[in-house]
């Protein structure tokens, strides 16, 4: 099976997610590994990475996967916001509102994804109540994901789809 992994990693969580898929599959399949490429359009199976903006995905991955036409889609991304599975299927079904009818989502996986202090910062400085103290256990449940058992799964994942 030949294979690409794309990805859009602004802080470097999703691009952890794609190196460990990589580190799962054969190298000698791989077509390419990076940014969004018409390379990888080439592949059987295209794992595409983002992070999750506004809801979504990012908008490089965004115009990436509406380019796709017949392959086996992965999809993979990371969220600052996490804890309840369906906030992520929640992401994952509008990620998939990007692709053509032809295109064959094999896998998915998501998890959450650590955020710079500044956002931290910003939520220590909302007034105190149930709200704030919600986004601050959040941040700092956050803080250490992608953990080794997220990449564990993700690798798990990657390779039964191949
Ligand atoms: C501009 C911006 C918008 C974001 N919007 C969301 C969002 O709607 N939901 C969410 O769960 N996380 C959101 N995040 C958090 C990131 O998706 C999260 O930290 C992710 O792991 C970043 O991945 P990266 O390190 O690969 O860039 C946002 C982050 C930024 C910078």
């Amino acid at each position: 099976m030949s294979y690409a992994i794309v990805y859009s990693s602004r802080t470097g969580n999703t691009a952890q997610l794609a190196k460990a898929i990589g580190e799962a599959l054969p190298r000698e399949e791989c077509l390419c590994f990076g940014a969004p490429e018409p390379k990888a359009l080439e592949a059987e199976t295209v794992f595409v990475g983002f992070w999750t903006d506004k809801g979504s995905c990012d908008e490089t991955v965004a115009g990436f996967l509406e380019s796709l036409t017949n392959q086996r889609v992965f999809l993979f991304g990371t969220a600052g916001f996490g804890g309840a599975p369906a906030y992520f299927e929640q992401i994952l079904g509008r990620v998939r509102q990007h692709l053509g009818p032809e295109v064959q989502v094999v896998g998915t996986f998501m998890c959450q994804g650590k955020m710079p202090q500044a956002v931290r910062d910003r939520y220590e400085a909302m007034e105190d109540g149930p709200r704030r103290t919600a986004m601050l256990e959040n941040f700092d449940k956050a803080l250490s994901h992608p953990d080794d058992q997220d990449l564990a799964q993700l690798k798990a994942a990657a390779e039964k789809v191949r």
